[in-house]
């Protein structure tokens, strides 16, 4: 029998109930993870990992935390060790395209010009899409160094960690962050073989960019941007986070991969 390519490794994945990290989520367990999904809502947690159980067959646990709670990210570490005895790998994909981005719910405008944010709105965003996978980092890489097997990270920025989008300067100076912080941590780790990566996914289906998908301008504006023509799908950034997660990619640390369609030609 074929052995999956996460066999015997445990996951733990922020933002797991939704989009990107619900796919991460499904695809590591079809290639035998252990899966710890967190995120906020209890309701939208549960919903998740019944639909991975159901799904992959996979072993699956939730924890709800917020990450821009030291607390609760240090919480969500221990309970996943507490249940599976370890952690291998993290994947920190919790974010929100702008301070008023509640997952699911219909999409406010991307329209935050600096000249008029309130400060806390921009502290938010740079709160959760930053900060949140700085604390993500640090508390998995604590029990990872505790091992002593080494371990890999990868953190979700995006294509907007390079391009400026207008009127979303906010999310992407937090994800031009990640992509630094990624380095950062990286040369940090080393001496652990804990590797550090980040994926920079372009327009991808989820819920994040279904308000620009159902305006006509909307859409046009993310179909003009990306070569290819169409928009990505969550499966295809979980792809990029597996050769990620698995040693694969063992000669790869503090890079960024962009699976955006074309957009860095
Ligand atoms: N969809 C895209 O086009 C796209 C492109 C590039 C990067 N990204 C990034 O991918 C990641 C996943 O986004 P998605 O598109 O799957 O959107 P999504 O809304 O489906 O998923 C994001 C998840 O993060 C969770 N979250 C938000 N704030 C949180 C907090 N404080 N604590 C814990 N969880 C929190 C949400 O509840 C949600 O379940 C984000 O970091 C996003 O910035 C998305």
């Amino acid at each position: 029998m074929a052995v999956g390519r996460l066999e015997g490794k445990v996951v733990v994945i922020t933002g797991g109930a939704s989009g990107i990290g619900l796919a991460c989520a499904k695809r590591f367990a079809q290639e035998g993870a252990e899966i710890v999904i967190s995120d906020i809502g209890v309701q939208r947690l549960e919903g998740a990992a019944e639909e991975i159980r159901s799904t992959t067959n996979g072993k699956v646990a939730f924890v709800e935390a917020n990450v821009c709670f030291e607390e609760e990210v240090a919480a969500l570490m221990q309970q996943a060790v507490n249940q599976f005895g370890h952690i291998d790998t993290v994947v920190a994909a919790a974010g929100v395209s702008s301070a008023g981005y509640i997952s699911g719910a219909s999409q406010e405008s991307l329209d935050h010009p600096l000249l008029e944010q309130p400060l806390d709105d921009w502290n938010k965003v740079l709160q959760i899409n930053l900060t949140g996978v700085m604390l993500t980092n640090r508390h998995g890489a604590q029990h990872m160094i505790k091992q002593g097997n080494g371990g890999s990270i990868v953190n979700i920025a995006s294509v907007a960690a390079r391009v400026a989008l207008p009127g979303a300067a906010d999310y992407c100076v937090s994800k031009a962050g990640v992509v630094m912080l990624t380095k950062a941590f990286a040369m940090e780790m080393l001496e652990h073989n804990v590797r550090v990566n980040a994926i920079g996914p372009g327009f991808i289906e989820t819920p994040m960019t279904r308000g620009l998908q159902d305006d006509d301008e909307g859409r046009e504006m993310m179909l003009a941007m990306t070569p290819m023509g169409r928009l990505g799908t969550p499966l295809e950034i979980a792809n990029t986070a597996l050769y990620l997660a698995c040693d694969e990619s063992s000669f790869t640390t503090g890079d960024t991969l962009y699976p955006n369609g074309g957009m860095n030609i």
